[in-house]
């Protein structure tokens, strides 16, 4: 399984912009950013100011049609034109975690749009979404994505349009960490 540690601290390929809760308790403030993928444990070299770790998991939302037609759209990680990149951890209500896996797929996709939303923006967003709720950390998800400086203000309207859907009223806590290189 793929693992995946967001140290924070003085260095990193990311320099740290800017550091905002938009809802709930907010992370420390930090100057750099390193995102490590590693198939084994993650030894943090150095001190860092915090850190968080998920694991690359499987869908749980995507029918055949959707995973097939984003797997044609999507462009990976790595461009070198995205000198962008923000890390947008969240954390869902008890609420959402009780209700079952059909009633969530409604909410998520039926009602708020999610994917559709999502695909419009692509492929000048490139996007990986990892999972820390089963490893007890202080978040259920961490999510990262890569564009390039044209593509900013998009991505603000992509988060701004999420957040007004009913998925996100389950969000009770959001840090949104914005990075540069
Ligand atoms: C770039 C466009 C985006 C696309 C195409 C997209 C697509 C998706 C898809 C397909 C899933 C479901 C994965 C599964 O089946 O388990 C998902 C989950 C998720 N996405 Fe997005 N997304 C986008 C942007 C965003 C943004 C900007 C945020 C945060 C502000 C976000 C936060 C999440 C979260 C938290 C989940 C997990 C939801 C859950 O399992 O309860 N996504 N996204």
């Amino acid at each position: 399984m793929t693992r995946v540690s967001f140290l924070a601290g003085a260095t990193g390929p990311w320099s740290i912009e800017r550091i905002e809760a938009i809802r709930g308790e907010t992370l420390a403030q930090a100057t750099a950013l390193a995102r490590v993928e590693s198939e084994g444990e993650i030894v943090p070299a150095g001190r860092a100011v915090w850190t968080l770790s998920g694991v690359r998991s499987h869908e749980r939302y995507l029918e055949r049609a959707e995973r097939e037609r984003l797997a044609r759209q999507q462009e990976d990680l790595g461009r070198p034109g995205s000198r962008r990149a923000a890390l947008i951890p969240i954390h869902k209500r008890p609420t959402w975690w009780q209700l079952a896996q059909d009633e969530r797929r409604e909410l998520f996709e039926g009602r708020s749009r999610h994917i559709a939303i999502g695909s419009s923006y692509l492929p000048a967003i490139a996007r990986r979404l990892y999972h820390s709720r089963d490893l007890g950390g202080p978040f259920d998800f961490l999510t990262w994505f890569e564009f390039a400086d044209e593509d900013a203000s998009a991505f603000d309207e992509l988060v701004g349009r999420l957040r007004e859907t009913e998925e996100w009223r389950y969000v009770d806590r959001e840090v949104d960490v914005r990075l540069r290189r």
